[in-house]
C-alpha cells in the first residue's frame, strides 16, 4: 500500500457515527492492518499533523492512535526521519509458518485450524443452542428451585468468610459434601461406598473424561448404548477411545449378542433409566454384565443421571451394589435434582482408585468452587435436598401425566412411547418412514424443542424415529398447547 492511500483506507472503515472514539477505531484499523500485513513492516506513516488534515480531524485524535501504536510496538520512531509500521514478527514464526504452508499436511482439518480430533467432535456436535422451554429434554423446573434456603445458607458462609472456602479445591473436593454424597448414596442408591470413593465433579461429563485419562489408553475400545446419550460418545470419541455401539433391548445392554472375543476397556450404561429409551436393566442382565466385567477386567460406568425421579414405583438400587469385583465407577449429577447450572456432579470408584482419582482431578482440572460445594453439603444435611426431590417428584409426575394424555389425545394408539413412569422425558416414538429431524426443525422453527431419537445411534440402519420430549420444565397449563403445535408438525410428516 503506498502512503498516499492510507487516508482513504482508514476513511473506508471508520465510522464515525458508530459512537465509539475515533482515534480508537484509527488505532484498531492500524493495529489489524499491521498484523495482517496490508501495512508491511518498514512502511513510513503520514506524520499526525498530515493524516489528521486529510482525515478532517484533530491532531490530538491521530496522535492519541499514534502514540498507543507506539506504545504496544506496532510503530516506531525514527529520529528526524518519521514513524514506521515496526518489523513485529520474530524470525522463527517466519520460519515456522513458511513451512507449515509449504505442504507438510499438518493442517488437514481445513482453514479455521481445528485438529482433526477438534473437527470430528464439532462435526459430531449433540449439544442443543436452546437450554430452556416446552419440550427440553433432560432439564428440571429450575423455577421450582427454592433459592430462598439457597440463599441463606449462601449468605451464613459469606458472613463465616473462611479462607478455606474461596481458594482452590481440596483433592476430591469439599470434605462435608464428599460425606453428605456418600451417606445419601448408601441410603437412597445402595451404593457401596466411603467418603472417601467419593470424587466431586463438575458433572458427567467431566467424571467420564477424568475416567477415560486415568484408566484408558488412546485406541481403546467402550462399550455403548445403541442409542446412547450423545455426551458419552463425544467425550470418549476426543480422547481416542473408540465407542462401539451394542444395541439394547426391553432388559437392557444385549451383552451376550456382542463379540464377546475383544473385550473393552469401559462399558458405559445407564441400567436405571436407559436413555434415551427409558428401559430399566433387568437383574440377569445386570448380573451377566459386571460377571463380564469381571472377567476380562473391564470397567463398567454406571450413568445414574436422573434415577431419583420414578412416578409409579420406589427408585431402583444401583448396579454399583450389586458389584463384588470392583469394577464398577458410579456416576451421579445435581444437574437433575437442583439445576443444571450448578455445574456439580460426582463420581465413586472403586477403593483402590480413590487416591489416585483425587490426586488426578486436582492436576488435570484444578478443582474450584468450594463455596458453593459448602452450600450444597448444607442444603443436603439439613435436609432441603430430599424435600426439593419429594417434591419435585410428584409435580413432574403430574406433567408426564398430562403429556400422556395429550399425545393420546391426538395419536390415540398410533403412537406409543417409552415406559413414562421415571425420569424427565418421554421418548414418543414414530412410524418408521416419519422423518424426526426434518419433524424436529419445523418445531424448533415454531419455538418447540424436540431431539429427534434417531440422532441418538450410531448406526443409521438401526435406528428407531421417534422424538425426546422433556416435560419437567414446561409448566402445567403449557403442556397440552405446546403439543398440539407439535402434533400439527408430526401429522404433516406422517408416512402415506
Ligand atoms: C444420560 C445422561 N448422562 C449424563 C448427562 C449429563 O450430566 P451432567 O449435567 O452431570 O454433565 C445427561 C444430561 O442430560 C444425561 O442425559
Amino acid at each position: 500500500m503506498r502512503i498516499a492511500s492510507l487516508p482513504d483506507f482508514l476513511l473506508q472503515r471508520i465510522d464515525r457515527a458508530s459512537g465509539g472514539p475515533v482515534n480508537r477505531q484509527i488505532y484498531q484499523v492500524l493495529r489489524a492492518a499491521t498484523l495482517s500485513h496490508q501495512l508491511p513492516a518498514g512502511l513510513q506513516l503520514p506524520s499526525s499533523r498530515e493524516l489528521a488534515r486529510e482525515l478532517a480531524m484533530s491532531r490530538n485524535t491521530v496522535t492519541h492512535a499514534y502514540e498507543q501504536l507506539i506504545a504496544e510496538g506496532y510503530l516506531e520512531t525514527r529520529t528526524g526521519a518519521g514513524t514506521f509500521i515496526a518489523d513485529t514478527v520474530p524470525d522463527q514464526i517466519v520460519e515456522v509458518s513458511q513451512s507449515s504452508r509449504s505442504g507438510n499436511g499438518s493442517d488437514q482439518a481445513g482453514h479455521v485450524g481445528l485438529s482433526n480430533r477438534g473437527t470430528q467432535l464439532i462435526q459430531r456436535a449433540g449439544v442443543s443452542t436452546l437450554q430452556w422451554g416446552a419440550f427440553m429434554p433432560g432439564v428440571p423446573d429450575v423455577t421450582q428451585f427454592p433459592n430462598k434456603v439457597w440463599s441463606r445458607l449462601q449468605n451464613k458462609h459469606w458472613r463465616r468468610s473462611r479462607a478455606e472456602l474461596l481458594t482452590y479445591g481440596q483433592s476430591g473436593g469439599y470434605l462435608p459434601l464428599r460425606e453428605a454424597i456418600a451417606e445419601y448414596l448408601r441410603v437412597a442408591r445402595s451404593v457401596n461406598c466411603r467418603t472417601g470413593q467419593v470424587i466431586i465433579t463438575t458433572g458427567i461429563h467431566q467424571s467420564i473424561d477424568l475416567a477415560a485419562k486415568l484408566l484408558g489408553e488412546h485406541g481403546d475400545r467402550a462399550w455403548v448404548e445403541e442409542p446412547c446419550y450423545w455426551g458419552t460418545r463425544s467425550v470418549c470419541q476426543s480422547l481416542g477411545i473408540k465407542p462401539v455401539p451394542i444395541p439394547v433391548d426391553a432388559e437392557g445392554m444385549q451383552v451376550l449378542q456382542t463379540d464377546r472375543s475383544r473385550p473393552p476397556r469401559f462399558i458405559f450404561v445407564t441400567p436405571s433409566h436407559q436413555y434415551p429409551l427409558g428401559t430399566v436393566m433387568s437383574l440377569s442382565r445386570r448380573r451377566l454384565l459386571l460377571e463380564y466385567a469381571a472377567a476380562h477386567k473391564a470397567w463398567v460406568m454406571e450413568d445414574d443421571y436422573d434415577s431419583e425421579f420414578r412416578y409409579g414405583s420406589r427408585p431402583l438400587a444401583s448396579l454399583q451394589g450389586l458389584d463384588t469385583h470392583e469394577r464398577v465407577l458410579y456416576m451421579g449429577t445435581f444437574s437433575k435434582t437442583t439445576f443444571p447450572g450448578l455445574r456439580i456432579g460426582f463420581l465413586v470408584v472403586p477403593e483402590a482408585l480413590s487416591e489416585a482419582f483425587a490426586t488426578g482431578h486436582s492436576e488435570l482440572y484444578r478443582g474450584g468452587q468450594v463455596f458453593t460445594q459448602a452450600i450444597l453439603a448444607d442444603f443436603m444435611t439439613e435436609g432441603y435436598f430430599a424435600s426439593h426431590i419429594r417434591r419435585m417428584r410428584v409435580l413432574y409426575g403430574e406433567r408426564l401425566r398430562l403429556l400422556q394424555q395429550a399425545v393420546g389425545r391426538h395419536f390415540g394408539d398410533a403412537i406409543d412411547f417409552s415406559d413414562g413412569d421415571a425420569g424427565l422425558h418421554l421418548a414418543l416414538h414414530l412410524p418408521p418412514g416419519c422423518d424426526d429431524r426434518a419433524i424436529s426443525r419445523k418445531a424448533l422453527a415454531a419455538g418447540i424443542i424436540t431431539r429427534p431419537l434417531s440422532g441418538y445411534y450410531m448406526q443409521a440402519a438401526a435406528a428407531r424415529r421417534g422424538l425426546m420430549l422433556g416435560y419437567a420444565c414446561v409448566p402445567d397449563q403449557q403442556i397440552a398447547p405446546a403439543f398440539d403445535k407439535l402434533a400439527a408438525i408430526i401429522r404433516k410428516h406422517w408416512p402415506a
